[in-house]
């Protein structure tokens, strides 16, 4: 995966009745939906998105000494102990609205297909099947060498200030580093993910773009594929991004705001 792009644009705005409203719409008239979410999907769980403020996770970390393959040869020990403060922060996480609305919305919707760039496992644990997860998965942890799966360590307690280093765990089979199961800068998307993602991208009519800055290909992509096979794109996110542009409805809220107003209880008189 490779950043690509800037976050100016800006698209067709709308007030949150009228979205919700017309968002239904689509939905209901759809046969089949793409929802594709990014960090920003999982920032009212409690867990820091990667760009936007200086509380974002590359304003205060830098990427090329952490999320790289290169920087795991470099220095395993600081990049094991970022992602088991990381993992240890996942786990405290909780879903919100937003993912349980998303985990509703696809039970009434047999042609929904959930496509994510998190690592976190927020959207199973709210009830979502099937979930692609292009960047991979923080806890398929696996051996850096020999790729066998690799039991998860215990996890320092949420709060509890991280170390700096720690060494990752030695494969059982290879003795090689372990390492978490995410996609690093540089680094391939998972084939089958990438594949089942991009099918749903021709083949759906509408797409919902949840939480995501839109920099990051190849999955920032997916919008524009979709958009170039006839479907809708709808942009959940409340500020501007990238894909801002290319969005046919932009509605500017978060995802805990915006995805429970979509679900059928929310539709109902009253609701
Ligand atoms: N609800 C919806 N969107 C939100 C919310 C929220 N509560 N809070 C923030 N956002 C938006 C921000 O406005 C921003 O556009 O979420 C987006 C987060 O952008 P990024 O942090 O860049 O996340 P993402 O697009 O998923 O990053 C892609 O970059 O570093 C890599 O591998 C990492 O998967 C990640 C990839």
């Amino acid at each position: 995966m490779t950043i690509r792009g800037d976050s100016s644009a800006t698209g067709v705005n709308a007030d949150a009745t009228a979205a919700a409203a017309r968002v239904r719409g689509w939905l209901a008239g759809a046969r089949r939906c793409l929802v594709l979410t990014g960090a920003g999907m999982s920032a009212e769980s409690g867990i820091a998105p990667f760009r936007g403020g200086d509380q974002a996770l590359w304003a205060r970390f830098d990427p090329a000494r952490l999320a790289t393959p290169e920087a795991f040869a470099a220095d395993p020990d600081l990049v094991w102990a970022w992602y088991l403060w990381r993992m240890a922060g996942v786990r405290a996480a909780l879903p919100h609205a937003g993912h349980r609305a998303l985990a509703a919305l696809a039970g009434g919707h047999p042609h929904l297909q959930l496509v994510t760039q998190n690592v976190d496992d927020l959207h199973e644990r709210a009830g979502s099947a099937g979930v692609v997860h292009l960047h991979g998965e923080l806890f398929a942890l696996r051996c850096a060498a020999c790729a066998a799966p690799a039991a998860l360590p215990a996890l320092p307690a949420a709060g509890q200030a991280p170390a700096l280093r720690q060494p990752p765990p030695r494969c059982r089979r290879c003795g090689g580093a372990v390492r978490p199961g995410v996609v690093w800068f540089g680094e391939a998307l998972p084939a089958p993910a990438w594949q089942a993602a991009e099918a749903a991208a021709r083949s759906c009519d509408l797409v919902l773009v949840v939480g995501t800055s839109g920099l990051v290909h190849p999955a920032a992509a997916l919008p524009a594929i979709a958009r170039r096979h006839g479907a809708r794109v709808v942009e959940i996110n409340p500020s501007p991004t990238a894909l801002s542009g290319a969005a046919d409805l932009c509605w500017r809220a978060t995802a805990a705001q915006a995805l429970p107003l979509l679900t059928d209880a929310s539709a109902k008189p009253g609701g």
